[in-house]
C-alpha cells in the first residue's frame, strides 16, 4: 500500500512479521481430514487484510519501549511444555505452537520488540476473525467473499459451520497455550461478544417492528451491537497485547482505548461503504445491507430526518421497491455524512489514547491506521 499522509506505511515496521502469517495460521487449523483441512483454510488462500493481527503486533512493538510491571499471579510461562509434536492422523492432530521460541522462529528473523505470546496472539484473532466470517456467511446467506464464492457456496453450509467451530476450537488450544488466565478471558469474552452482536443484529429489541418509531435509543442500540460485532475482538486482543507485554494498567486501558475506537469507526466505514462503493471494488456484494432487512448508520441517521423511513424499517425493507427507496432515501440525505463524522470522531479518539507513548515507527503505524480506516474503500 502506498505511505499514508505522513509518509508512513502502517505495515511497515511489521511486514518482516506479517510475512509469515499465512503460513503460520495454516499450520494451526491443519487437520487430518482432507476435506475439513480444505474448507477451514479455503479463507486463508484468498489473503485477508490481516487488519487485527497487524493491530496487535503494532500495538505490542508501540508498547515494547515502556515500563514492564509484574502481574500478580503466577503465570507459569516457564512450565510450557512445548514437546508437542505434529500429529498427521485425526486423533489429537493439535497445532504446533510453542509458546516461547528462540528469535528465531522457522527461519523467521524475529523483530525482538515482539514477544512470542504476542506474535501467537495475532495470529489468535485472525483465526477467530476467519471463524466468525465463515458463520457470518452462512447467517447472511452471503454468495461471496474478496472476490471469491464464499465458504457456504463452495462446500454448503454444513461444512461452513464446522469449519467455524474447528478455527475457533483451533484458536482455544493456541489461547490456552498462552498460559495466561487474563488473556484467555478477554478473548473468550470476545468470542461470546461475537455472538452477542450477531444476536443483536438478528433481533431489535428497542424497536417496535410494527410502530418503529425514530429515537436515540436505535443509535445507542446500533453502537452497542457494532462494539460486540466488531469492536469487541479489535479492543480486546490491543488490550491482550499490552497485557502479554506485562505493562501498566494505564497503558493496558490506553491500548483498549485505542482498539475500541478504532474498531467502531472501522465498523461504521464497513456500513457506510456498503451505501458508497460498487460490489466490483468491495470483493462482495455491495447494497447487502438493506437486502438483509439490516438498519446501519447511514440509514438510522437518514431516518432521523425523514421520519417515512421507519415503515420500511420495521417491515424490513422487504416489500417490491423498498430496498430502492430506501437507498435512495439514504443517499440524498446526509446520513452518509453523519456516519464519516462519527467514524472521524472515533478515529480521532483512538489517536488520543496512543498519544502518550514514546514516538515510535509502530505507534506512527497505529495513528496511520486512522487515516487507512478513513481513506479504505473496501
Ligand atoms: C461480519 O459482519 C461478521 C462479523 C463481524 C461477526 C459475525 C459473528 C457471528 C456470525 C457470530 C459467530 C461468531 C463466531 C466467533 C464463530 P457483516 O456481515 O456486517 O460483514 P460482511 O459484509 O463482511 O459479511
Ligand atoms: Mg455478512
Ligand atoms: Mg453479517
Amino acid at each position: 500500500p502506498p505511505p499514508g499522509p505522513m509518509g508512513i506505511d502502517p505495515l511497515r515496521s511489521v511486514a518482516e512479521e506479517m510475512k509469515f502469517m499465512t503460513g503460520k495460521i495454516r499450520q494451526l487449523i491443519g487437520s487430518g481430514h482432507p476435506m475439513l483441512d480444505t474448507v477451514s483454510k479455503y479463507y486463508t488462500q484468498s489473503e485477508g487484510k490481516y487488519i487485527r493481527p497487524m493491530l496487535v503486533l503494532l500495538m505490542s512493538q508501540a508498547t515494547s519501549m515502556l515500563p514492564t510491571q509484574s502481574r500478580s499471579w503466577s503465570r507459569g510461562r516457564e512450565e510450557v511444555d512445548q514437546s508437542i509434536t505434529p500429529a498427521s492422523v485425526l486423533a489429537d492432530s493439535n497445532p504446533t505452537s510453542p509458546l516461547t521460541a528462540p528469535s528465531v522462529e522457522n527461519g523467521q528473523t524475529s523483530d525482538t520488540s515482539v514477544l512470542p505470546s504476542q506474535r501467537r496472539l495475532a495470529e489468535i484473532t485472525e483465526l477467530i476473525h476467519t471463524a466468525s466470517l465463515l458463520h457470518d456467511d452462512v447467517i447472511d446467506t452471503s454468495t461471496s467473499r474478496r472476490g471469491n464464492p464464499s465458504a457456504n457456496i463452495a462446500f454448503g453450509n454444513k461444512m461452513a459451520v464446522l469449519a467455524g467451530d474447528f478455527l475457533l476450537g483451533r484458536a482455544s488450544v493456541a489461547l490456552a497455550r498462552l498460559r495466561d488466565p487474563e488473556v484467555t478471558e478477554l478473548l473468550a469474552t470476545v468470542i461470546a461478544n461475537l455472538v452477542e452482536g450477531e444476536f443483536m443484529q438478528l433481533k431489535n429489541t428497542v424497536l417496535d417492528e410494527r410502530h418503529p418509531v425514530w429515537s436515540e435509543d436505535a443509535i445507542t442500540y446500533y453502537l452497542q451491537k457494532t462494539y460486540l460485532k466488531s469492536a469487541s475482538l479489535i479492543s480486546k486482543s490491543c488490550r491482550a497485547a499490552a497485557l502479554l507485554g506485562d505493562h501498566s494498567v494505564d497503558v493496558v486501558e490506553a491500548a483498549y482505548q485505542y482498539g475500541k475506537n478504532l474498531g467502531l469507526a472501522f465498523q461504521l466505514v464497513d456500513d457506510m461503504l456498503d451505501y458508497t462503493v460498487s460490489g466490483q471494488e468491495l470483493g462482495k456484494p455491495a447494497g447487502a445491507d438493506l437486502e438483509l432487512g439490516l438498519a446501519t448508520a447511514p440509514l438510522l441517521f437518514a431516518w432521523k430526518n425523514n421520519r417515512e423511513l421507519g415503515t420500511l424499517v420495521g417491515r424490513k425493507f422487504c416489500e417490491d421497491g423498498d430496498v430502492q427507496m430506501a437507498r435512495e432515501m439514504v443517499v440524498r440525505s446526509d446520513g452518509i455524512e453523519q456516519t464519516r463524522a462519527l467514524a472521524q470522531d472515533y478515529v480521532d479518539n483512538a489517536a488520543r489514547a496512543i498519544s502518550g507513548f514514546p514516538d515510535s515507527e509502530a505507534k506512527f503505524g497505529l495513528i496511520d491506521m486512522c487515516s487507512k480506516v478513513m481513506e479504505r474503500r473496501k
